[in-house]
């Protein structure tokens, strides 16, 4: 992006569905155990919505707790935009539901589809919407009730996935600290990999897990390298990379390619499973207070679509 930084993160939030599923709790009701869900995923457990929540209940909560730590008034915020697949009905968008409970009066407010890339997507518009000057203050925010799309019964799916939400209260910043680049990227001729309905439809989310790890393989460090050549970067200027958390194996993958340490890799899955456009954003309340001033973080999402995205961030 030309002339520096737009969209500094000023506040976080999470909120997650209300049960808590242990591998050991599918192994009851699947054919399935947690050996293989630990070791092809590194999955451990997932929450899933319970009766009165959905995405946007997921968005509001984790909405409130990043405007409050934030510390400023839901009536400063411009724009709401959230990235989200699973939104309780077509309309109103999960944003306006936000803007509503939060308190935003006019602020303009919509959904942004993407999959599993929702997260990286949205804050690119966000970010643009700053440095443009076009907002003063954004509440972005990834939200998806997966548990909503998926057949309980398919044990190739119902293992993956989890429901969350992550927000995060972006201001314009000071130039220095902010988005500084990003990468979007769709292919729909892989459009047959991974489909999904709205919640309550009878079909169900399906994917070709093998052809999607192959993808995911491929265009994470790609992504990655990109952002860093192009920054003129190199990996050690990188705190954090948060990318999707699809699966720990292409998270490993990717991350051995381009000579990413462990330690410097946000992993959520084990916790909460693949919660598609949440997986990134419910990440920062982890890592927000020991984010160093000067680095950088990199997010980085693929979903269906097919779609990927990321997000070079200077702290
Ligand atoms: C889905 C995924 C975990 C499957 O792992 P995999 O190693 O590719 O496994 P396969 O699909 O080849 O299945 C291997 C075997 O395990 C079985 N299996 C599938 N799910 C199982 C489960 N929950 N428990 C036990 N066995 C299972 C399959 O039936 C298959 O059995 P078979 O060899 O007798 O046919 C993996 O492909 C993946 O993570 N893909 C990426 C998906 C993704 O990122 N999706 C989200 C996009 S944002």
């Amino acid at each position: 992006m030309n002339g520096g930084a737009a969209g500094r993160i000023v506040g976080v939030g999470r909120a997650l569905g209300g049960r808590i599923v242990t591998n050991g709790d599918l192994e009851d009701v699947l054919d399935t155990t947690d050996d293989w869900i630990s070791t092809r995923t590194g999955i451990k457990a997932r929450h899933f919505v319970v009766e009165g929540e959905n995405a946007a209940t997921l968005a509001i909560e984790a909405s409130r707790k990043a405007i409050e730590h934030a510390g400023v008034d839901g009536g400063s915020i411009d724009l709401v935009i959230c990235g989200t697949s699973t939104a309780p009905e077509s309309m109103p968008s999960v944003a306006c539901l936000v803007g509503e409970e939060i308190g935003t009066p006019g602020a303009g407010a919509m959904d942004l589809a993407a999959a599993c890339a929702g997260y990286s997507y949205a804050a690119s518009v966000a970010s643009s919407m700053l440095h443009a000057g076009a907002a003063g203050r954004v509440l972005l925010i990834g939200s998806d009730a997966m548990s909503t799309i998926v057949d309980p019964g398919d044990r190739s799916t119902a293992v993956l996935f989890g429901d969350g939400a992550g927000a995060v209260v972006l201001d314009a910043g000071d130039g220095d600290s902010g988005f500084v680049d990003h990468i979007l990227g769709a292919d729909g001729s892989g459009a047959a990999l991974g489909r999904a309905g709205h919640p309550g439809d009878h079909e169900k989310l399906f994917q070709n897990g093998r052809e999607v790890f192959k993808f995911a393989v491929k265009i994470l460090p790609e992504m990655i390298e990109k952002l860093l050549s192009r920054n003129g970067l190199s990996s050690e200027e990188v705190q954090y990379v948060i990318p999707h958390q699809a699966n720990a194996r292409i998270i490993r993958s990717a991350m051995r390619k381009m000579e990413i340490p462990e330690d410097r890799v946000v992993i959520n899955l084990d916790r909460f499973g693949n919660t598609s456009a949440a997986s990134i954003p419910l990440s920062y309340p982890d890592i927000y207070d020991a984010m160093e001033p000067g680095k950088y973080v990199i997010t980085v999402g693929f979903g269906f679509g097919l779609t990927w995205a990321a997000n070079l961030y200077r702290i």
